[in-house]
């Protein structure tokens, strides 16, 4: 009875492990999937210790196996002492020396790669006109939502990052509540978001790999922060470099406009009373960043979820707005928007799904 009993834990155990690990190798969310540089060259230094590790494992599995099989005491023969061992040369440098080597072998391309991540001296290089060449983006984690900002185009947007494929995006990273961590899992990282000072990297983007995994990445809050850390996500459009400038120079000229339709003009008006001291809906945000206490809006309508987390249609906006503690618990716009009506909170949501900046 007991043993059968474990044996249906096991499968238990099994099965669960099963179903967990089913999640992983997909293309827009796994280290197991890469799709950049970087990732690449962190998927193949996971491989190479691996393979050393189970190389070690054997090894050290059979020495042991092949001690207890051959010098174990046997009938008839229980005074014999085998020959001694201890003291001699040829073992002690071969236990020294194989660890040596499996040690540079792990250490060398871990520490080249290290560095190579780290570099980000091309950031500052200058055109002939004075202007950076490389792409920038300024990243800023909030209890529980992604800032992104584009410097020299003058840009900021929230939640979602979209970049050029096959080119270098360097990233500027820092948190302005409590550390966070920013981890795109399928393209690399992860950087810790620090209040006190500024991280840097820099990403590739694969366009092939991009194509494989819709041109959407998901991207991750990798460090405990709070209890709705494991919903701190982003998401990152990875876009083929023409794409990619026609929606940096849609961002760089949208305006606010007043919507034609009376409805999402009438949740302007909502918006304006109740939101706009918070969040953005243009682009270009003047403010400081200590004073954009919430995510640009300006694409709202061209997201491709609400909150980060929740599927993008009007209802799960409308969930949101309603009682945004029920799905990000302890998340700062929490508690202030409980006296819209319905016919208000339909009004501000057709309003927020009008807000695009693309064509
Ligand atoms: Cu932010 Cu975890």
């Amino acid at each position: 009875m007991k043993a059968r009993l474990a044996k249906w834990r096991l499968f238990t155990i099994f099965s669960m492990l099963t179903l967990v690990l089913s999640g992983c190798g997909e293309p827009f969310l796994s280290t197991l999937t890469p799709a950049g540089e970087v990732a690449q060259s962190q998927y193949d230094l996971m491989v190479l210790s691996t393979v050393i590790m189970v190389f070690v494992i054997i090894a050290v599995t059979a020495v042991y196996l092949i001690a207890v099989v051959k010098f174990r005491r046997k009938k008839g023969d229980e005074k014999k002492i085998p020959k001694q061992v201890e003291g001699s040369h040829v073992l002690e440098i071969v236990w020294t020396v194989i660890p040596i080597i499996l040690l540079l072998v792990l250490a060398v391309p871990t520490v080249t790669a290290t560095f190579k991540f780290a570099d980000v001296q091309d950031m500052e290089k200058k055109n002939k006109d004075g202007e950076r060449e490389a792409l920038v983006v300024n990243v800023r984690a909030n209890l529980y939502w992604w800032e992104f900002e584009y410097p020299d185009q003058k840009v900021v947007t929230g939640q979602e990052l979209v970049v050029p494929t096959d080119q270098k995006v360097y990233f500027q990273i820092k948190a302005s509540d409590v550390k966070h961590s920013f981890w795109i899992p399928a393209v690399g990282g992860k950087m810790d978001t620090n209040t006190d000072n500024v991280n840097k990297m820099w990403l590739e983007f694969d366009d092939e790999k991009a194509k494989d995994a819709d041109n959407l990445f998901y991207g991750k809050c990798a460090e405990l922060c709070g209890p709705s850390h494991a919903l701190m996500d982003f998401k990152v459009r990875a876009l083929p470099k023409a794409e990619f400038d026609q929606w940096m120079e849609d961002m760089k000229t949208a305006k606010e406009e007043t919507p034609a339709d009376p409805e999402a003009q009438a949740g302007q008006e909502i918006f304006k009373q109740n939101c706009l001291s918070c969040h953005a809906v243009t682009p270009e945000d003047a403010r400081p960043e200590q004073a954009r206490l919430a995510p640009n809006l300006a694409n709202f309508g061209e997201r491709t979820r609400v909150a980060g987390i929740l599927d993008h249609n009007e209802d799960e906006l409308k969930n949101w707005i309603k009682d945004p503690e029920k799905y990000k618990p302890g998340n700062k716009m929490t508690g202030t928007y409980g006296e819209l009506s319905d016919q208000e909170l339909d009004q501000l949501a057709t309003y927020l799904m009008s807000l695009k900046v693309q064509d």
